[in-house]
């Protein structure tokens, strides 16, 4: 089995299939399509497949001139239909991993779709999962539905786990430089994938197992919460000592080693670091252990949105206004600069939090131009000198590269500045920085 999977795709001849065609599925599409394989996309949403199939990206850092080449030469088409999973030779799986409502993983995508694509499994294949998971995600969900049909792991077909790492907007590092990591059930499944990310990916980092695969990513992920949440809290510290965060940071950044820069900020936001620590500190919750640093960096992390509100209520008071009634404007709702993801952003946060306050909120962000979070419907309104004047408060949430800094720093009364991004300009506004 092995010797003939490898043999094709050394040939060129085999064909994936991805099933969930987001973020992090469609640059995998395209990548493995660019290697001279032949890929089927596979997701539920019709107009995803639609836009793809015309040749149309809806990821900003896919162009669709790529697509439309791609889907021009026969080498990649997509579908609703997971029936076209038949006739694949790997199948790699990278649906949603979210949070349900209690913060507890929500694996119901990835059941569904390990459903979907083992019902029509044969010999010879290979499975590998992707979605960010808790370690035993790809030895508990996938491989009994592969035993159940009576294929075998390591022998009939070949199983895996590979960490995504696609870090969107990221000019520098993309698929094709960036590291993968594989963890295959047996040796020959580690193989297996590694020959297939092979023909796309630089550098392929095999570990011992799809655990140690899964934790690897966790690991990673977990790493940036803690870090970032730390950040917070120091900024919280030189707050209270009347110290500036930015120029410390700055001052210890200058060691050539041992310390690594992060940056405070109004909250995370993504899919993947707000989510992802969660997933591992409920895995070890259940073996009866404690993820402690996780809990901690959730709850500092998640409370840096009212932080800021509170700090623009402050800002307020002291110079004779009140936040209840007043006219707020939030640049940047996107969860980190030019790119237009919203979820889980720290802006959504802070814009709801103004509204519960009495505040009046409104946005601008070239790449959002319009929100919906629970009942508030809000639309990206342009910048100008008058829009600027008329807010009682600038909050700077996101620093997207496209924004006129030059006309906030001119025109703004009071500037909250959560992100350091008009320094070092110098502001009629008030400017208070996190
Ligand atoms: N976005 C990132 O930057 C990033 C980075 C690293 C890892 N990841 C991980 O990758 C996984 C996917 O994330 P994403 O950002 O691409 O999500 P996404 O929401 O952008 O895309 C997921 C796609 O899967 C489709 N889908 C859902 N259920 C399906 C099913 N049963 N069959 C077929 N298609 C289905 C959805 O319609 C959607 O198009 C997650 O586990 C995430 O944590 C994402």
């Amino acid at each position: 089995m092995l010797a003939s999977f490898l043999e094709k795709i050394e040939q060129r001849t085999a064909v994936v299939g991805v099933v969930g065609l987001g973020y992090a599925g469609l640059p995998l599409v395209v990548g493995f399509a660019q290697a001279g394989l032949r890929v089927i996309g596979v997701d539920v949403d019709a107009g995803r497949v639609a836009e793809l199939q015309a040749g149309r990206s809806y990821v900003e850092d896919v162009p669709a001139a790529t697509i439309a080449e791609l889907v021009r030469a026969g080498r990649l088409s997509a579908t609703t239909d997971a029936a076209a999973l038949a006739e694949t030779d790997a199948i790699i799986i990278c649906v949603p991993t979210p949070l349900r409502k209690s913060r507890e993983p929500d694996l119901s995508f990835v059941v569904a779709a390990s459903d979907r694509a083992v019902a029509l499994a044969r010999p010879g294949q290979l499975f590998v999962l992707e979605s960010t998971t808790y370690p035993g995600t790809t030895d508990e969900i996938l491989a009994p539905r592969l035993a159940e049909r009576g294929l075998t792991v390591g022998v009939d077909v070949f199983l895996a786990f590979s960490p995504e790492r696609v870090d969107p907007g990221n000019k520098r590092f993309g698929l094709k430089n960036t590291p993968k990591v594989v963890g295959g059930v047996t040796e020959a499944c580690t193989q297996a994938a590694t020959a297939l990310y092979a023909t796309a990916v630089d550098q392929v980092v095999p570990v011992s197992s799809p655990r140690a695969a899964e934790m690897t990513k966790l690991l990673e992920n977990t790493f940036r919460a803690v870090n970032i949440a730390l950040v917070n809290e120091v900024a919280l510290m030189c707050t209270a000592l009347k110290l500036d965060v930015w120029e410390v940071i700055a001052a210890a950044s200058t060691k050539p080693y041992g310390f690594m820069t992060f940056t405070p900020g109004p909250g995370i936001g993504g899919h993947c670091l707000p989510v992802d620590p969660l997933y591992l500190s409920w895995k070890l919750k259940a073996l009866n252990a404690n993820a402690r640093f996780i809990d901690l960096a959730d709850e500092i992390n998640s409370q840096m949105p009212a932080h800021v509100v509170e700090l623009t209520a402050q800002a307020l008071d002291e110079g004779g206004g009140r936040l209840r009634g007043s006219d707020v404007l939030v640049i940047g709702a996107a969860y980190k600069p030019n790119i237009s993801d919203v979820r889980e952003s720290p802006a959504l946060d802070v814009l709801i939090e103004l509204e519960r306050r009495g505040a009046r909120p409104a946005y601008h962000d070239p790449h959002v131009p319009a929100l919906r979070i629970d009942d508030l419907a809000l639309h990206s309104e342009p910048l100008t000198a008058e829009r600027l004047a008329n807010a009682a408060a600038v909050i700077v949430v996101t620093a997207h590269k496209d924004i006129d800094y030059d006309l906030i720093a001119t025109h703004a009364r009071l500037i909250i500045d959560t992100r350091n991004a008009l320094a070092p300009r110098s502001t009629a506004a008030r400017v208070v920085k996190l």
